[in-house]
């Protein structure tokens, strides 16, 4: 099994073999057989079947999201935890140890942001830890909201809405990730989100101090994010606690870290996150930014007892002091997702972290050099992390801001074009989606359709760099003759 996993893992394909949805459908949903089968053979069909067609994140030509999650102690780690089978839902005889490996993670992670650990000898209950381990940032984000309307409105666990105008969230416009706003939807308080201008993928400050002062009373959060789901940009995260303070102190802060938290580890970087110990809760996501296998996300809270707020109690989970259970709201069962974290932070230690960090920065630095370089590549932003989103643009346009509408409709069909014939052929991945031109580099507020190059993955050299960029070049000419 394990010389299955490596062989994939080893391959330089992004996929063993591309085929149609429809294929791989009639390949594999089928009626369970009445006959048994030996572990070999069903492994046999697993190979034969549903393995070629899988997305292969480690081929040094996947540059499509996070990391690969191949750090070879994670991966152990992870392997570890499916052997060992803890429940970290209890604590007493469902994870008598998994439970403080949770916690020493915990601690790290909230050391690493500059939040304040207790001594440990004071960890006398899960809620002096500071913060839980989910599954992804999408439910790390639905526990902060949940944060945010019980500070707001203590007991609406128990009360439920009753004047959900009560509940806004401030969110950057045209930038934020969908899981706050699902939140919202899910925990009740409805489509409270009050989207607020950006500058260079940033919040307009300006505009920001207008709509806290315009709703006062009215907002439960604002969120910023260290490192947005599409550029990774980092919002000046000092300077937006300091304009919400000054109005309203009551109002959750919640930074989205599930991309910043890499900023953390390393001296150079720390400074991007500059106040992040401020805010009330951060949201981190080390599936995305650590070389660990999915799935694995931690809410850390500023002050720990906040977490009590959103506490259920059963007479199914332990009424024990450890017992995790009772602070992970969403969530019964969890396996030992921390294991695999704690075993590359050990294994890495802070040098290593600081090197991963820098290493993965460079990368990107290097690749905007690259582009710079192009005559038809044009890079959308300065790059604060590890992405790099940029446009191809056809011989026939020069990029000089403004562009008519019309030039920034066949920049955005050639680059659709671009992301489709890469996606049919596979050899490739660059990630695509809608962004706001905010940076104005072809029309101020144009609404884009780029390619974005991430710089996580490890085996991915300055080779493959010029490659891509040959690639996508390639695609673009022969595209630009077609679309007219
Ligand atoms: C900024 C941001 N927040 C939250 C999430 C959700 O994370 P997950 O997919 O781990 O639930 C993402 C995922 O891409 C993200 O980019």
């Amino acid at each position: 099994m394990v010389d299955v996993g490596m062989r994939f893992k080893l391959q330089q394909d992004i996929f063993g073999k591309r085929l149609p949805p429809e294929r791989i459908r009639d390949l594999l949903v089928f009626e369970l057989p009445r006959e048994s089968s030996t572990l070999d053979a069903v492994l046999e069909s697993f190979e034969r079947t549903a393995l070629p067609p899988c997305k292969n994140e480690a081929s040094p030509r996947f540059l499509g999201f996070g990391d690969t999650g191949d750090d070879p102690a994670a991966l152990a780690g992870g392997l570890l935890a499916l052997f060992t089978q803890q429940n970290l839902i209890n604590q007493s005889f469902d994870s008598p140890s998994a439970t403080f490996v949770e916690i020493a993670v915990l601690r790290w992670l909230r050391d690493l942001l500059g939040y304040d650990n207790p001594p440990v000898a004071d960890i006398r209950t899960v809620w002096d830890v500071g913060g839980v381990i989910t599954h992804g940032g999408t439910t790390s984000n639905a526990a902060a909201m949940m944060l945010a309307r019980e500070h707001k409105e203590p007991e609406t666990m128990h009360g439920g809405v009753r004047n959900p105008g009560q509940f806004g969230v401030i969110v950057p416009r045209g930038i934020g990730h969908y899981s706050v706003k699902s939140s919202l939807t899910w925990i009740g308080v409805g489509d409270q989100a009050i989207e607020v201008d950006t500058r260079t993928f940033r919040y307009d400050l300006v505009e920001l101090e207008r709509a806290v002062r315009r709703h006062r009373g009215q907002i439960m959060a604002v969120i910023a994010y260290a490192g947005d789901s599409r550029t990774q940009t980092v919002e000046h995260l000092r300077r937006v606690h300091d304009v919400v303070r000054a109005i309203d102190p009551r109002i959750w802060l919640h930074v989205d870290a599930c991309w910043g938290l890499v900023a953390a580890f390393s001296d150079q970087l720390r400074h991007l996150i500059d106040g992040i110990s401020e805010f009330d809760s951060v949201t981190v996501d080390p599936h995305k930014v650590m070389a660990v296998p999915y799935s694995l996300s931690a809410l850390l809270v500023r002050e720990p007892s906040s977490l009590r707020a959103v506490s259920s109690y059963s007479d199914l989970i332990m009424q024990e002091d450890y017992a995790f259970g009772q602070v992970t709201p969403f969530i019964g069962t969890k396996g030992w997702l921390s294991l695999k974290l704690w075993m590359m932070m050990l294994s890495r230690g802070r040098a290593g972290l600081a090197a991963l960090a820098e290493h993965r920065v460079n990368k990107a630095r290097r690749f905007a050099a690259l582009l710079d370089e192009h005559p038809r590549l044009l890079r959308l932003h300065e790059p604060d992390l590890a992405a790099v989103a940029f446009v191809y643009v056809p011989s026939d346009i020069r990029p000089e801001p403004p562009l008519p509408e019309q030039h920034i409709a066949r920049i955005n069909e050639v680059n659709q074009g671009i992301h489709e014939r890469m996606l049919a052929e596979g050899t490739w991945y660059l990630h695509q989606f809608s962004l706001p031109d905010d940076h104005g580099r072809l029309r101020a507020g144009a609404t884009l359709y780029p390619l974005r190059f991430m710089a996580n993955n490890p085996r991915t050299t300055e080779a493959h760099m010029a490659q891509v960029i040959d690639y996508v070049t390639k695609l673009g000419g022969e595209l630009e003759g077609d679309i007219r």
